[in-house]
């Protein structure tokens, strides 16, 4: 598919082709750019990327799930707009690339195809970013680690497109595997991975709320974490970062910060413990433990971090009530996007189909929902 539509484009074969999945976020909410230990789990559904060479100095995209083209000069790349704006993500890995020291003479082809859901919470940007840096190294012969390379997609969002997001998405779709949970020590960037209890799955309801990350909401909740890790930094010299405060330490310095900044520090050191209390339960195979800490961990965002939203609320309230589910939660940014059913085997298309009969009368449209396997993480095809 992505050959004969790279041809379709640009003429001529593709020279590199790689590709990389979206991710779910399993456990640890705003916890990734506060330092501390999350984890996620990439997905089947993935984006390609294929590149040529060109001869001249300019660098032409093609989207097929976008259906949009654009073109800029390796002199002019900057943050593109309006109908370029869907560039963004693979100019900024290119950007990142030279600025890490690539040799870039002659301009390139890019496109992709992909099978990621755009804008639904499941990392379509991590995934192309990805996929575009395995797919120009290949190109022009710049080797990069695989941490580097996700290093590179996270500088592309902090640095090019102003999304001050942390590893997650970018670590979960290079690290992600089969059957397993990418563990992620977002402070010292150690990655790992567990195995997915047998006979569990992940069912995705997307709200159909778009959350727009870069817009407000999510800068709104990294500047309040950094102004609790500030506060709490100046009486309690060890804590560098948030995820190194505790809920005591949190709890103690209360009158300190506003009620706003301390529920939102209250919910990032929860959700740090939970990660560990993740660990245990999942190594012990506690299944019932594992549901309750996503349950927990929902909650934690919609009362102190308020990053959920009423629809992704009720997803997850229906979801857990039925049979077969361990638990569900709020997964990714928020403030919209997808709720997540951890589930055993015999959760039924029936259900998942009630639950959105429920969404319909209450909300008056159907959440798209799908049942989905782990998949492997980012990579060269050929
Ligand atoms: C988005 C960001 C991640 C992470 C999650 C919330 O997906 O891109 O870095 O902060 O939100 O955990």
């Amino acid at each position: 598919m992505i050959k004969e539509y790279f041809k379709s484009q640009f003429n001529c074969e593709p020279t590199a082709i790689a590709k990389a999945p979206g991710r779910l976020e399993f456990i640890g909410n705003h916890v990734d750019y506060n330092q501390g230990i999350v984890m996620g789990v990439a997905i089947e559904n993935h984006i390609t990327v294929a590149v040529s060479m060109r001869d001249d100095d300019e660098i032409h995209m093609a989207s097929e799930g976008l259906r949009c083209t654009g073109k800029v000069k390796l002199s002019e790349v900057v943050l593109q707009e309006k109908k370029q704006k869907f560039m963004n993500y693979p100019l900024g890995v290119f950007a990142m690339l030279r600025e890490a020291g690539m040799k870039v003479e002659k301009g390139f082809n890019l496109a992709d195809t992909s099978t990621v859901p755009t804008g639904a919470g499941v990392s379509s940007s991590a995934a192309i970013e990805l996929a575009t840096a395995y797919a120009l190294c290949k190109l022009y012969n710049f080797p990069l680690s695989k941490i580097d390379t996700v290093r590179i997609g996270k500088a592309a969002e902090n640095k090019f497109v102003g999304m001050p997001c942390g590893i997650l998405d970018q670590g979960v779709s290079g690290f992600g595997e089969k059957d397993a949970i990418v563990r992620i020590d977002c402070k010292t960037e150690e990655f790992s991975t567990l195995p997915l209890p047998a006979g569990t799955y992940f069912w995705v309801f997307n709200s159909g709320v778009k959350h727009a990350l870069v817009a407000g909401d999510y800068a709104k909740r990294h500047a309040s974490c950094m102004e609790a890790k500030d506060v709490l930094g100046k009486y309690n010299p060890e804590i560098t970062c948030l995820a190194d405060a505790t809920v005591s330490t949190v709890e103690a310095n209360k009158s300190k910060l506003s009620a706003e900044t301390f529920n939102r520090a209250l919910h990032v050191v929860g959700e740090n413990r939970r990660v560990v209390e993740m660990e245990h339960a999942l190594a012990v195979g506690d299944l019932a433990a594992v549901g309750d800490l996503m349950k927990a961990s929902h909650m934690s965002s919609r009362f102190l971090f308020e990053n959920s939203c009423k629809e992704i609320d009720f997803l997850v309230t229906e979801l857990s009530a039925q049979k077969n589910v361990y638990g569900a939660r709020l997964s990714g940014g928020g403030f919209g996007g997808i709720a997540i059913a951890l589930t055993n085997g015999d959760f039924s298309e029936a259900q998942a189909k009630e639950v959105a009969e429920k969404f319909h009368e209450k909300f008056g449209a159907y959440p798209k929902y799908f049942r989905t396997t782990t998949g492997a993480g980012a990579g060269v095809v050929e």
